[in-house]
């Protein structure tokens, strides 16, 4: 009975309390559109909506894609407390990449091998979110934050589309596919392109330049050089040409640079595609299952091989 007692007391002290929903004397750590984000204390953060029905819908639609990922990823910001009628409970990060980069990598970009396992960490946490079925629409070193140990979480999911939800954000202009309307796994993987490239530089794609030359320079097909980049150089224009099918793929190709593999990917070995153009293939594929994932175009070379892979059947379509 004693020892019972005891051990009882001896959890409740090592559990925080449960967060009241008192923001009276929190520092607030953030604060946007969708909501304002409060440090609890040490290691929580409480997100809350501001009022607006915007911020209202967008804080339940994050609380919709924590419902998805109630598997957590080691790479995905972690909510600890998804039912609390105040907000969003999650634990508390340092630094979003890109602050991060400011602060200590002004001058040099960091080390390869820093940048790398960033890419890899991002890669793998928004291959998990759309296997969820969420689609982060505004995927960006703005919204991936890093742990104590340095480790990258993918956060910020208001706005997101959720199971085929319309999404309410919308890209950075240096993270826009040119000529997508809605967001996308392609999308996401396109700003994932220029996440990376941030990563690796320091610097976001074409900083110097303004958001309407960006614009032209992206619908011509032209990215910044990424010949001083190794290794993640190709992986960044695989993306940017939208040559990966998914997030897995990239997590794939990024597992065989750092193991160091020499064997080069098949992407690699594919031609460089001009501008990239979603409106003129004659053969389109999708799977059933993913309905919102735009079709695109049929490529014998890459995905004769991948059909049976699918859970799915593959659907395929004359134009
Ligand atoms: N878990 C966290 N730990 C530390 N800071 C955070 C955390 N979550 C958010 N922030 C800070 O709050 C900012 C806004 O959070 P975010 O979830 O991106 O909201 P918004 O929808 O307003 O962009 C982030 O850029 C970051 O600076
Ligand atoms: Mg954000």
């Amino acid at each position: 009975m004693g020892i019972g007692r005891g051990l009882v007391s001896k959890k409740r002290k090592s559990e925080p309390k449960r967060w009241d929903g008192n923001i009276e004397g929190l520092t607030l750590l953030g604060n946007g559109v969708s909501g304002a984000v409060f440090a609890i204390d040490e290691n929580r953060v409480a997100k809350i909506d501001i009022g607006s029905p915007r911020s209202i819908k967008d804080i339940k639609t994050e609380c919709m894609a924590y419902c998805n990922f109630s598997k957590g990823h080691p790479h995905v910001l972690l909510c600890l407390d998804i039912g609390n009628p105040n907000g969003l409970v999650f634990e508390r990060c340092q630094d979003t990449v890109r602050s991060r980069l400011r602060s200590r990598y002004r001058c040099t970009p960091p080390r390869v091998e820093v940048a790398k396992k960033w890419a890899y960490q991002a890669a793998k946490g928004l291959a998990f979110v759309h296997e969820c079925r969420v689609i982060q629409g505004d995927v960006g070193c703005h919204n991936m934050l890093l742990d104590s140990t340095d480790s990258v979480k993918l956060a910020d999911f208001a706005g997101s589309s959720v199971n085929g939800s319309v999404a309410t954000v919308g890209y950075e202009v240096r993270s826009r596919l040119p000529g997508a309307d809605e967001p996308d796994e392609m999308t996401d993987l396109f700003a994932l392109g220029s996440a990376m490239y941030e990563m690796a530089t320091g610097k976001r794609p074409y900083e110097d330049k303004s958001a309407r030359e960006v614009q032209t320079l992206y619908k011509r097909g032209r990215f910044p050089k990424l010949s001083e980049i190794p290794d993640l150089g190709r992986v960044i224009e695989n993306c940017w040409q939208q040559r990966y099918g998914s997030a897995r793929e990239v997590v794939d190709d990024l597992d065989n640079i750092n193991s160091r593999q020499p064997q080069p990917s098949r992407l690699q070995e594919k031609p460089t595609k001009s501008p990239p153009d979603r409106e003129a293939p004659s053969l389109y594929f999708h799977h059933g299952s993913t309905h919102r994932q735009k079709p695109r175009r049929y490529d014998p070379d890459t995905d004769r091989g991948k059909i049976y892979a699918y859970s799915s059947p593959i659907v395929l379509k004359s134009q």
